[in-house]
């Protein structure tokens, strides 16, 4: 049986710029709209010289549009309805100028009009000689649209219109269809049917029965994440601690207050579950002789002895099972780069996720987070400054995406 493509019923933008491989595009429209994809051009005025509109509006089955009026009578080409039809926007081939324009926001033409209004995914397949691809602007543009999140379908080497031969070539249509089709592909959802402990809030370390010692942490992280597990099918087991919001719906729910209650729970329950992920914040020490009793203000100080907790996440990891995973958050005020990593290789982690308190949209209490995720296997990945829910959808799609691949079924 064939494939079902997964371009199929997508409405695409093909932008297509002035550059000898505009050529190619009339084959790429062909391939797209065999798989049952919508296509609709957008042109510019340099790509006429290189395809004509005609071709691309017989083989999109849609006029290629390049105006901004479609007559004299002011009926006009909605550059806003355009940039929030498509689901994707691929412009091909893209040469120096139009990197330019994009990387600036300049808008002069029906194209970059349609592409600052897009909501979608953007791709760009730049075609240029070598020393334009090389220049220094070329490459500072390419960098300020990949942080922006843009798709570059690297160009290839070999001989250029110019005589020259080296790399500026775009991609064949084949490959920028291939681009398309795995970015429609839907993804790995590894957490489905499997059964994780989350832990979230924060631990508390009694002084009397009346006081402790605890921290900031409200839960929001933690119960994001357990919130957006459950969305993806898994059995969520829920251990939280001191938190200010009620946990989620879906999980079973587990409330300790101590490091040393929590870690019990956790040695219960981790022996059934496939991942362990560790989003609470837990103390690391509690006071050796908690009071029976009230302590009065009797004295002008008072001192209270510490004594280490047991590391939870590393106690765990240490004992898991070949197939458990283990990942650990890292909350860090310095060097943070360098203590993830530390917690990383000593708490013996598959993944852990840092989160800074330098940076005033993440941390304890905030709405939003921002993470950066650092594997085992030296790979790592950023996730924005989002709301929490953002940042736990985004997180765990990309978990998804890295376990997959390390546990191929
Ligand atoms: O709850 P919020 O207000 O939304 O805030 C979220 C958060 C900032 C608490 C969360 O994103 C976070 O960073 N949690 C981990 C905080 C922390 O304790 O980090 P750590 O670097 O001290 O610990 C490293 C890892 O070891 C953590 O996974 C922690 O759960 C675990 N640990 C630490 C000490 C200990 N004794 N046992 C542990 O298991």
């Amino acid at each position: 049986m064939l494939r079902k493509s997964h371009c199929k019923n997508k409405k695409i933008i093909i932008g297509v710029t002035g550059g000898i491989a505009a050529y190619k595009i009339p084959q790429l429209v062909r391939l797209l709209k065999k798989e049952g994809a919508e296509v609709q051009v957008v042109l510019t005025e340099a790509a006429k010289t290189f395809v004509t509109p005609e071709t691309l509006a017989v083989l999109s089955e849609k006029p290629a549009l390049s105006q901004f009026f479609k007559s004299n009578q002011g009926e006009w080409n909605n550059h806003v309805h355009l940039g929030l039809w498509a689901d994707a926007i691929i412009i091909a081939p893209a040469g120096a100028n139009t990197l330019a324009k994009m990387a600036h926001g300049l808008c002069d033409n029906l194209l970059m009009s349609v592409i600052l209004s897009a909501r979608c995914p953007l791709f760009v397949a730049p075609a240029m000689d070598l020393d334009m691809w090389l220049h220094p602007s070329t490459q500072s543009n390419v960098n300020t649209l990949q942080q922006r999140g843009v798709h570059i379908i690297e160009p290839t080497e070999g001989e250029l219109a110019s005589g020259l031969s080296g790399k500026g070539r775009m991609a064949e249509p084949e490959d920028l269809f291939q681009g398309l089709e795995q970015h429609f592909q839907p993804t790995e959802n590894f957490f489905l049917n499997k059964r994780v402990l989350i832990t979230a809030g924060g631990t508390q370390e009694a002084i009397d029965p009346v006081r402790f010692i605890g921290n900031h942490s409200t839960g929001k992280m933690g119960f994001a994440i357990a919130e957006q597990l459950v969305n993806l099918g898994a059995t969520v087991e829920l251990v939280y601690g001191s938190v200010t919001q009620t946990p989620p719906i879906g999980c079973h729910h587990h409330h300790t207050l101590s490091a040393i209650e929590m870690k019990t729970k956790c040695e219960e329950l981790f022996p059934t579950c496939d991942v362990l992920i560790m989003a609470a914040a837990v103390a690391d020490y509690h006071i050796k002789d908690v009071a029976q009793e009230k302590i009065k203000k009797s004295s002008d100080s008072l001192t209270l002895e510490l004594v280490k907790n047991p590391d939870i996440l590393k106690e765990l990891s240490d004992h898991k099972k070949p197939n458990q995973i283990t990942i650990g958050f890292a909350l860090e005020t310095n060097n943070e780069e360098f203590h993830a990593l530390e917690k990383l290789q000593k708490k013996n982690l598959h993944c852990i996720v840092l989160n800074s308190l330098q940076n005033p949209q993440a941390g304890f209490a905030k709405d939003t987070n921002e993470v950066t995720v650092f594997c085992n296997d030296g790979s790592s990945f950023n996730i924005p400054a989002q709301e929490k829910s953002k940042v736990a959808e985004s997180l765990l799609n990309n978990l998804s995406k890295w376990l997959t691949k390390q546990n191929p079924s």
